[in-house]
């Protein structure tokens, strides 16, 4: 009896001493006729062609002939990065630039075509003229992975438009603290969703035959504090648990490619990260797909830059996104290689990973980019039929929070919309729209797109518009239009002094409110934002309340839809709503979770609202939210 209680505890201790586990195995996507053409390939490449092929360089940071002289294997355009830096490129400049870059690399004797990748996080963002869908916040809403297939396919559709091949998406970060800049990119806070969404995205893409791309390979959105680019200090049964489940799923429905993360996982960069790159990813899982390192991202391991870092390559990067010092990388991994200090297999098996990566995807057989699947079809660019699905992406996104008896209106009201958003196309897209942090254009940088005053004038011939509210006689009713305005990355974080307070990031907002108060007009509020606040103030002086996210191009016309009673809302919180400053992390399962509007929260014409007035104090006004313990004692020591 004791020696079998032994042995049990034993059996037990051997079990957690072997974390990888957890992790499943992927099935394997390899074939053999694929493999001998890849081997075959590779007997045929010199190191400097093998190390071009592992390269991949930002437009910005290209001359021509670059493609050809060192063998390049992969090229893209950053966010904000257009042909010859206009951000009005044609199609026709897509194309040919594409068409360039492919010419130059079939030059080479081993006929080996360079793909380019792009970030179409909610559409093909980057392009003039293109499709803006709602950002992945407001998808997860929608609760509806039919749609982000469809969203899925129309983005890889217009991708190919464009002449382009692979994405970077989808995003499948599980944010756990609101305050990082990225919580928009997220399908929501909760594993499930995230997994659900991003299967469906990727499941999409396919459809288009784009290759996705799983980011941000892993625990992006759980920083400690939700720092951009941090730490994350979690065990790694937990890193499974919650910010795993999205890559089991999207890496068995076809993304091929993973993008490893700027983040760290306990203390140890996610770039130089061997046990979850290579023992975890692809021994333990099995994924032969290739994993490509984040813009520079190399040069924040410990004792590297972004033109030198054997340690990303020996931890199992196989392709090393980088901008200005590409070149330098290239010599420096050829000698590297030469000395010793990157074996020659390692080399082998990442470039194995790219070419089979471009043999499943079919672009080794593929034409010049101009005479490819859709390539320059206008009729596809932002078509009727896309921007419909954009409209029904945007109303499944948007939650009802609070309706005291006001919605849905009666289209002969006279209605006034006022606030800062109201007709300002930037404020519903968000970051990531037509440059990276999407702030510095007009309505008419965006002519697919509709204003959410335009979208409601459309409707209702009455509606007028005063974003100060200045002149609110003969009015019957307000659609505030307030929010977050765009940012991206680390820009976007809540840091310091700042807390989740709407209020004090963006006091005018409460100022229009106040007018329409006190000239006792009704309020519709619509929130736009890329992720959930604390608006206790904001909802104590609306009527209705609408969490509205990024809703994208075709915000007024869904929200037309919705407010006149046309369509009932159906969208339901994929981020737990706070009830105080500084209430984060808070996450559906929490031990004393009590957020003010729970993870599934969203009302429907027919509940009765039953929100009482909200405490509005401020306790974390002056010094910010306190930052864990640990958190705190690290950046005390730097
Ligand atoms: C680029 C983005 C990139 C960012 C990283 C920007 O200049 O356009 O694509 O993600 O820099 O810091
Ligand atoms: C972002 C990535 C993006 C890359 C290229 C980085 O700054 O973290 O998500 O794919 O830039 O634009």
């Amino acid at each position: 009896m004791v020696k079998l209680l032994f042995l049990l505890l034993l059996l037990s201790c051997v079990e957690k001493e072997d974390p990888k586990k957890i992790w499943p195995k992927l099935p394997s996507f390899r074939d053999n006729l694929t493999e001998e053409k890849i081997q075959e390939k590779i007997s045929k490449m010199s190191l400097e062609e093998k190390v071009g092929q592992m390269i991949q360089p930002e437009i910005r940071w290209l001359s021509r002939g670059d493609v050809e002289k060192y063998h390049l294997g992969s090229v893209l355009n950053g966010g904000g990065s257009w042909p010859q830096g206009n951000k009005f490129a044609s199609v026709q400049a897509w194309v040919s630039m594409a068409d360039g870059f492919w010419e130059e690399s079939m030059k080479g004797k081993n006929k080996i075509p360079v793909i380019w990748g792009v970030d179409a996080v909610h559409g093909h963002n980057n392009v003039y003229n293109a499709t803006f869908f709602p950002h992945n916040i407001g998808l997860g809403a929608t609760r509806d992975p039919d749609l982000i297939r469809r969203v899925g396919e129309i983005t890889g559709k217009e991708i190919r438009v464009t002449g382009l091949d692979w994405n970077f998406s989808p995003v499948l970060a599980v944010v756990r603290d609101d305050r990082w800049g990225r919580t928009y990119e997220s399908f929501g806070e909760e594993p499930e969703l995230v997994r659900d969404m991003g299967t469906a995205m990727v499941e999409g893409l396919n459809e288009a035959h784009v290759l996705s791309c799983a980011k941000h390979y892993i625990g992006d959105g759980g920083t400690e504090n939700g720092i951009n680019t941090g730490n994350v200090d979690i065990s790694e049964e937990e890193l499974w648990r919650i910010h795993g489940q999205g890559y089991i799923s999207a890496l068995k429905a076809g993304a091929l490619s993973v993008m490893a993360s700027f983040s760290s996982f306990q203390g140890e960069k996610m770039h130089s990260h061997k046990y979850l790159l290579t023992d975890v990813l692809k021994k333990q899982m099995g994924f032969d797909g290739l994993v490509v390192s984040d813009w520079d991202g190399i040069s924040y391991v410990k004792g590297c830059s972004a033109g030198n870092c054997p340690q990303a390559i020996l931890a199992g990067i196989d392709m090393v996104m980088i901008t200005a010092e590409w070149k330098k990388f290239y010599y420096n991994l050829i000698s590297q290689v030469q000395k010793g200090i990157v074996p020659i297999e390692r080399i082998d098996d990442a470039v194995s990973r790219i070419l089979r990566v471009k043999y499943k995807i079919g672009l080794m057989d593929a034409p010049k980019p101009s005479e490819r699947f859709l390539s320059g079809d206008l009729s596809q660019l932002a078509s009727l039929e896309h921007r419909l699905v954009a409209r029904e992406a945007a109303r499944k996104s948007m939650v009802l929070l609070k309706n005291k008896n006001l919605l849905p209106l009666d289209l002969k009201k006279r209605i006034v919309v006022v606030g800062k958003s109201a007709n300002k196309v930037q404020n519903q897209l968000g970051g990531w729209s037509l440059s990276w942090l999407g702030k510095e254009h007009d309505n008419s940088d965006f002519p697919n797109a509709i204003s959410i005053f335009k979208g409601l004038k459309e409707k209702a011939a009455s509606v007028r518009l005063d974003e100060t509210a200045s002149n609110l006689k003969d009015v019957d009713v307000a659609i505030a239009v307030i929010g977050e305005t765009p940012y991206a990355e680390t820009p976007g974080d809540i840091t310091g002094k700042e807390t989740l307070e709407h209020f004090n990031r963006y006091p005018e907002d409460v100022q229009v409110l106040k007018k329409l108060k006190a000239a006792k007009i009704p309020v519709v509020t619509v929130l736009l934002s890329g992720r959930a606040l604390y608006v206790n103030k904001e909802l104590n002086l609306s009527d209705a309340f609408i969490a509205a996210f990024l809703p994208g191009g075709e915000a007024g016309p869904a929200l037309a839809d919705l407010v006149f009673g046309e369509q009932d809302f159906t969208g339901k919180l994929s981020f737990s709503w706070p009830r105080s400053d500084c209430q984060t992390p808070l996450n559906i399962g929490d031990k004393n979770y009590d957020p003010l509007f729970s993870y599934g929260y969203g009302l429907t014409y027919r509940d009765l609202d039953y929100l009482p007035n909200l405490d509005e104090s401020s306790p974390h006004k002056v010094k910010g939210c306190t930052s864990s313990p640990k958190f705190a004692k690290a950046h005390s020591l730097l």
